[in-house]
């Protein structure tokens, strides 16, 4: 089966064990919304948030939002109940899953064959539900390659900058930035990795959460630099983050033009037998043909 190809410009998070939240991150314009059985919410509450997470999803109306999970990490005692028991009683209410803190492809390959098994014995569509992986481990981007490529269930990789400046030691504050004065993106190296992997297995790469949800300037020009490197979408941890994260990974109404009359002017310069031209004083060729197809995908996407 071909993955689906799906807007993710924002990826919503709410606590699983936080019912009274979830009506609201439903109706949100969020592209993605998943309940999080992992970090946000409290051990002790984890077992019963998987029944609320499954209800919810079953029962409220999620419109054209993807439907997901954060499970907890294959390491951990609660992996197979979240996966068993939130499929089992989510069925096709269930979109995605998220797993949190990969290491290696075996720990996908493991969440790959547990949802066939499941897939096979609820009678559910074989490899219905996709899979989004956090690289958040130094050992993860370490192996961030074979990740990429460890499940046809794979749609995304979500860089974990929380995780990831833990694993690394890294000396940052809560917006996981760096105390002191450093020279670019201390993340830059982590970010170039993951999107250079996700998009050569031909899946979408996502941005970290920022926690510092008052700074809407801030949020947005994170937006902004990860749109720029090829990122199609970043985590909102808060609702005020959704409307910025869709405005920046969306092409605006002027790319999709320039987009459009690169391809008019490359197929016109192609039927005269030319590989390349020039549009508004600039060369165009097949490269420029590539960029437009990108931008193309979003806009169909988003039907504009
Ligand atoms: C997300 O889970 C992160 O750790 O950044
Ligand atoms: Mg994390």
């Amino acid at each position: 089966m071909a993955r689906p190809v799906r807007l993710r410009r924002s990826e919503l998070a709410t606590p699983a064990s936080n019912d009274w939240m979830f009506a609201k991150s439903a109706a949100s314009a969020a592209d993605l919304v998943f309940l999080d059985l992992e970090d946000a919410c409290a051990p002790a509450e984890r077992g019963a948030a998987r029944s609320k997470a499954a209800k919810a999803l079953r029962e409220l109306d999620w419109g054209a939002t993807t439907r997901a999970i954060r499970m907890n990490g294959v390491d951990t005692r609660w992996a197979y109940g979240d996966v068993i028991e939130v499929v089992t009683e989510a069925r096709s209410a269930l979109d995605v899953i998220i797993v949190p803190k990969v290491r290696r492809a075996r720990d996908v390959w493991w969440v790959d064959v547990l949802l066939t098994q499941l897939e096979e014995t609820l009678g559910l569509p074989s490899k219905q539900i996709g899979l989004e992986v956090l690289i958040e481990e130094t050992e993860g981007l370490e192996n961030v390659g074979e990740i990429a490529r460890a499940s046809d269930r794979l749609e995304a990789i979500i860089f974990g900058a929380g995780d990831f400046s833990a694993s690394q030691g890294a000396r940052v504050d809560t917006n996981f930035e760096p105390f002191v004065e450093y020279p670019g993106d201390i993340w830059h190296y982590a970010r170039a990795r993951v999107v250079v992997a996700a998009r050569s297995a031909g899946i979408d790469a996502i941005d970290a959460p920022f926690p510092n949800y008052r700074d809407a300037g801030a949020y947005r020009t994170a937006c902004d630099r990860a749109a720029a490197m090829g990122y199609m979408g970043k985590w909102a941890i808060h609702p005020s983050q959704i409307e910025p994260a869709n405005t920046a990974f969306a092409p605006t109404a002027d790319e999709i033009d320039h987009a459009r009359r690169v391809v008019a002017a490359y197929r016109e310069a192609e039927a005269t037998g030319r590989g390349a031209t020039g549009l508004d004083g600039m060369l165009v060729d097949a490269a420029h043909l590539r960029h437009a197809a990108t931008v193309a995908r979003t806009a169909e996407l988003l039907g504009r």
